[in-house]
């Protein structure tokens, strides 16, 4: 095939062109890996944007690292990147940022592949153990928890949905012992992180819009979206800023990107420190415990491995773990701080007995898969070409869509208390339905191809739409404990979905609100119809009663990856805190955890702005308790705390 010069087109539309067709041809029957790779050429000729050479962080090499810092933070995801710019904003302190994975590339910035992120040297692909109550569509019975493994952590692979909770989530965490986290509290900091680009937001007494983190709607619009909102408005809600005053209804979504484009914390926090002489940072390295002097109780520094060498750094001030909610735990327990017994028994020497380490773990469990096949008057279908071009050359098109959330909100069930403003459900609506793209959907989902043939082999590819129906307040408890001493070993990871039943009960109602969705004047004018097709497991239930969906529902269990609360603050006599409400560690001196794990309770949406607030309010705490001294007089830092938190006596901040 020859594509002739036309003179009337530009010449970037005219390279994508050749290229494109160059090397379809020369990968024809090749897989997707081929057209990757080519994209990212592509990116890498024509959007210096993206490729952001001059931006980017500087990565210390191994030989010029100091082996003394003030801080060590251990991770760069959506806390640690966060941490180590605002504590490198006081140019005394220097700051070891220490990161397992490599540096974000240019594939990541594009919202419409952030599933193509998953199952890839980016994320740590971790899976629960085998369950026979939840996840039983998934190969093996085993439910993936993608984590990033990446500058950024896994605010480089997430679906980029800016959501804060509810308000009351914060006040909950106060009431439960944690003072300076109610709702009033908190609030500044969403708004320091914030820079929120939609117009009719920048007024909002709740929004900022002079923070590192940018959040907008989504570039591409997909036409469902107006049906969507149709239909929730004809359903009786309202349209909301789910962000602000109250959180009850649907809305786009807000997310985080700059110009369309993914808007990491290591986009957002690490590149614009980067000239910054006194942030270190070391990628690819693994961090394999928490040096501690075991007769002081007392965090000294790290120790890691980069280049297949073994490192001992020191920190003068404090180590701060920011490794999520799953390795959290896991570094601690390695490190000898966790549950007594179980250290014990994987022969670990303890150093403090903290219960708590790995317990109390939570995430948003959903009823996946809802699929509602549709008769369109529009059409969006577009040769991957068109897309690329468009996406290249005139920054616009599909590719800057997030197809599994076109519009969310959130409404209450019939068990959710109907005088407060506190719903029981989050309901993503996608323009993306799993019976599209369907190898990549098996993968991702982790599903068996018998399960997900029985779903849908006879709508393949037909045009469709999904609703996701997500459990806000969990009151299941899960836990992660050690598979052995070896970091490399993954730990054990057990969610307990469905563990109380009272979760089924409120998450059973989603499937109701998705029907009735389907059967608004608004869907209608789409021919909506729930898709019939049963699964064969739960086939001897009546279709479609309830009982029926609760057992699909331990099925196509899809859990949305939110781990956290498994370092869980708490007030000092609670013994299951993990830390308090500074975010110490009890129990050893100048170790916080700062990250997802800290959440009490998880919120009431997904987990990244909060988590990037938990750290912006994290950075004011750590100053605060380091006092810069000036003129060599070194003022008491004596808090009213450290009387109730022996362990931290004797603290010494010079
Ligand atoms: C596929 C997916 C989609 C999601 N979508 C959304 C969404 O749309 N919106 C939303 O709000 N939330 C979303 N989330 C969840 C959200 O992104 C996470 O809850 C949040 O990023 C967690 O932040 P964190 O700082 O606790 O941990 P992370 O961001 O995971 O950071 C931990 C970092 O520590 C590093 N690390 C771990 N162990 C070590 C070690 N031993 N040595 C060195 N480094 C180490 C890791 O490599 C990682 O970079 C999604 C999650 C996933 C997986
Ligand atoms: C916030 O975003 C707007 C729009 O992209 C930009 O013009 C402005 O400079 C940003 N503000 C800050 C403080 O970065
Ligand atoms: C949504 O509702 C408005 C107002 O009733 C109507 O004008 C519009 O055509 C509807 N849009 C769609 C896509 O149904
Ligand atoms: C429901 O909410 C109202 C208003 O906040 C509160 O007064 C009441 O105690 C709540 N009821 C229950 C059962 O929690
Ligand atoms: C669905 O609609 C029925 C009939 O109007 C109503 O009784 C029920 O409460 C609705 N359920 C949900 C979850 O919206
Ligand atoms: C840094 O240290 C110098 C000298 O000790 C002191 O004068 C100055 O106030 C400090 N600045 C900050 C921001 O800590």
């Amino acid at each position: 095939m020859e594509i002739v010069p036309d003179r009337n087109t530009p010449l970037p539309q005219l390279i994508v062109k050749w290229a494109y067709t160059g090397i379809r041809l020369a990968l024809s029957p090749g897989a997707t890996i081929g057209y990757f790779a080519f994209f990212e050429l592509l990116i890498l000729l024509l959007r210096p944007d993206i490729v952001d050479k001059d931006n980017r962080v500087r990565i210390v090499p191994t030989e010029e690292l100091p082996n003394q810092f003030d801080f060590i933070i251990i991770g760069s995801g959506s806390a640690g990147a966060v941490l180590a710019n605002r504590l490198t904003e006081n140019k005394n302190w220097t700051v070891l940022l220490l990161e397992a994975g490599g540096e974000e590339g240019v594939i990541s910035a594009v919202p419409a592949y952030s599933f193509e992120l998953l199952n890839t040297g980016l994320d740590w692909q971790f899976k629960s153990e085998p369950s026979s109550t939840y996840c039983q569509g998934m190969v093996n019975n085993q439910c993936p928890m993608y984590t990033g493994k990446v500058l950024g952590g896994t605010s480089s692979i997430n679906t980029l949905l800016y959501v804060r909770g509810n308000q009351r989530d914060y006040d909950n965490w106060e009431d439960l012992g944690n003072p300076g986290w109610g709702y009033d509290d908190v609030l500044p900091y969403f708004k320091k992180a914030e820079n929120v680009t939609i117009p009719e937001l920048r007024e909002s007494p709740y929004r900022g819009t002079s923070g590192p983190l940018t959040v907008e709607n989504p570039r591409y619009e997909h036409p469902i979206k107006r049906y969507f909102l149709n239909a929730t408005s004809e359903m009786g809600y309202r349209q909301v800023d789910i962000n602000g005053k109250t959180q009850m209804g649907f809305d786009r979504p807000q997310s985080t990107t700059r110009n369309g484009l993914r808007c990491s914390t290591e986009r957002a926090y690490l590149r614009s420190a980067a000239d910054r002489k006194n942030l270190y940072i070391s990628t690819n390295s693994l961090v394999h415990k928490i040096l501690m002097d075991k007769t002081t109780k007392t965090a000294y520094g790290v120790e890691f491995v980069r280049e297949n060498i073994r490192r001992s750094v020191r920190a003068r001030k404090e180590v701060i773990l920011s490794a999520g909610a799953v390795q959290s735990p896991h570094l601690l327990m390695l490190s000898g701080i966790g549950p007594k017994e179980h250290l014990e028994d994987v022969g670990i020497k303890v150093i403090h007995d903290s219960p708590g380490v790995g317990q109390n773990l939570q995430d948003h469990i959903t009823i996946g898969g809802l699929t509602f096949p549709i008769d369109p008057p529009y059409d969006t279908s577009t040769t991957t070409l068109a897309q690329v071009t468009d996406f290249l050359v005139k920054r616009e098109g599909h590719l800057f869509g997030i197809g599994v959330c076109e519009v969310l909100g959130f409404m209450k069930t019939r068990y959710a208390n109907s005088s407060n403003d506190y719903p029981d459900l989050q309901i993503f609506m996608g323009s993306a339905a799993l019976n599209t793209n369907s190898e990549l959907v098996k993968s991702v989902y982790g599903l068996r191809d018998d399960f997900y043939s029985a779903l849908y082999a006879d709508i393949i590819d037909k045009e469709a739409y999904s609703v996701v129906p997500s459990l806000i307040h969990p009151k299941s408890r899960g836990y992660i404990k050690l598979r052995d001493n070896n970091v490399a070993h993954k730990p054990i990871i057990v969610p307990l979905y469905f563990d109380h039943p009272n979760d089924l009960e409120v998450l059973v109602e989603g499937v109701y609100f998705a029907y009735n969705l389907s059967q608004t004047w608004a869907m209608k004018e789409l021919n909506a119809r729930p898709n019939s097709n049963v699964i064969p497991e739960c086939a001897y239930l009546n279709f479609p009663s309830r009982d029926y969906w609760r057992c699909y529902a331990r099925f196509f269990s899809w859990n949305l990856y939110h781990h956290t609360s498994t370092c869980k603050m708490g007030p000092a006599d609670d013994k299951m805190a993990v830390v308090d409400s500074r975010l110490r560690v009890y129990g050893v001196n100048r170790l916080r955890v700062v990250d997802a794990s800290i959440m009490p309770t998880i919120t009431s949406g997904n987990p990244n702005a909060p988590t990037i607030m938990i750290a912006e309010k994290a950075a004011d705490l750590i100053k605060k308790d380091n006092p810069i001294f000036s003129g060599g007089c070194k003022t008491s830092n004596v808090r009213a705390s450290e009387n109730i938190f022996p362990a931290w006596q004797g603290y010494d901040y010079a």
